[in-house]
């Protein structure tokens, strides 16, 4: 059984989809591993490392040569795709969405894709779940951006020179990177205070030591999914929520929007008009810059400066902190693909009919075979 550990091309992308650590578990599990020529330079894990670890440094040609199953982060080019062998297993955050002709393209060229976005969220798949992992480190780093762009200290400082006061922190939208975002701005000492649709987070909110502010409405009582997701709101829930923000937001230094729901464009939570009754020198990080921003005025991979307010558009947030996005990403797939291999025969032996294979497998046999993408 042949891996081969891609390096992904894709602008801005740092990441890798093996460490050293999980390609020795691949070893064990009785995989060769063919990993490609600087595959995890961006990510500090050099060829060095993978062959000492038992791996065999080799061209994406000779990598992709043959291989049973293509690790990779996120979805290849029709370049790359055509390496690939008929039957191959191909698994990565494949952005099936956005990327609807390659579903097609897959399924011609004869490769198993298999998406890490789409595994459910149940118990069984938890250590595989790339969401998670992911929106984890990265609102973790969104706050250390925001830190960076913010001429002031975070924390409350008393020198002799006097006082500079703790930055106030706002965070819209409270899911993983949310929590965590508001759980680093706490560890830096910021006040914190954080909004969101479902009510329930409130006490999660209020455990890491943060206010929590939200329209409550009989609505809210229903704006969370049997999954655990957001519902899109009413256009009067919305208005009240925009006079709720427009009066929160001028008091804040800093504000990191993580809002989404799922399958649409993200919502838009701060207006033209919020921004510029902001402070001068406030910062706002919109990390749902990529499904259209929660914010009207940020663009795509900038940074702009409105009236002196910095407002962050960086794209792929986890490529940011590619480290350890990369040793937990590649941890999810070990965790995806160990079931699928046979112990005994240290082949590829998939249970087409598992709940975690159905719904994150795109194409199989030549087909289109998610019911999303047909
Ligand atoms: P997400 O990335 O889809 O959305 C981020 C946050 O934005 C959510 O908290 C959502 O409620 C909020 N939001 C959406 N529209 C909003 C609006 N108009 N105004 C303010 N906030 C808005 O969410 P994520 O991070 O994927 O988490 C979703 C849920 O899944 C959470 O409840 C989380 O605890 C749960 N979860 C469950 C796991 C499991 O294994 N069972 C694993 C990870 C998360």
């Amino acid at each position: 059984m042949k891996i081969a550990i891609a390096k992904d091309m894709l602008a801005a992308e740092k990441r890798v989809a093996a460490s050293p650590e999980t390609v020795r578990k691949l070893e064990s599990l009785g995989a060769e591993v063919f990993v490609v020529t600087g595959a995890g330079a961006t990510a500090s894990m050099t060829d060095d490392m993978y062959h000492a670890a038992g791996a065999q440094i080799v061209s994406e040609d000779e990598a992709y040569k043959d291989a049973d199953i293509v690790l990779r982060v996120r979805h290849p080019s029709a370049n790359e795709l055509g390496k690939m062998k008929k039957g191959a297993l191909m698994i990565g955050i494949l952005s099936p969405y956005q990327e609807k002709d390659l579903v097609k393209a897959y399924a011609k060229q004869g490769v198993t894709a298999m998406a890490m976005e789409l595994i459910p969220r149940i118990t069984r798949a938890q250590t595989m779940d790339v969401l998670s992992s992911q929106a984890n480190l990265a609102g973790y780093r969104a706050v250390l951006e925001a830190s960076v762009e913010f001429g002031r200290s975070i924390p409350l400082m008393m020198t002799a020179a006097g006082t500079v006061p703790a930055a106030k922190v706002f965070v819209m939208g409270v899911g993983v990177a949310g929590l965590q975002a508001i759980a680093t701005a706490r560890r830096l000492g910021a006040q914190v205070s954080a909004t969101d649709v479902r009510p329930a987070v409130g006490e999660q909110v209020q455990s890491l030591g943060a206010t929590f502010v939200m329209v409550e409405s009989e609505e809210t009582k229903t704006a969370e999914t049997s999954d655990g997701y957001a519902k899109e709101m009413s256009n009067g829930y919305k208005e009240k929520q925009t006079a709720l923000v427009a009066e929160t937001i001028k008091k804040q230094d800093i504000v990191i929007t993580t809002a989404l729901i799922p399958g649409k464009k993200a919502p838009v939570l701060i207006t033209d008009d919020m921004v510029k009754s902001m402070k001068t020198g406030s910062v706002i990080i919109d990390m749902a810059v990529e499904q259209g921003g929660n914010c009207t005025l940020s663009k795509l991979g900038e940074v702009v400066n409105v009236n002196g307010i910095k407002i962050v558009g960086h794209l792929n947030m986890p490529s940011r902190i590619a480290v350890s996005s990369s040793v937990l990403y590649s941890r999810n797939l070990l965790s995806f693909l160990t079931p699928l291999i046979d112990k005994d025969t240290k082949e590829l032996k998939i249970n087409w009919e598992d709940e975690i294979v159905k719904a994150s497998m795109l194409t199989r046999d030549g087909s289109v075979v998610h019911p999303n993408f047909i």
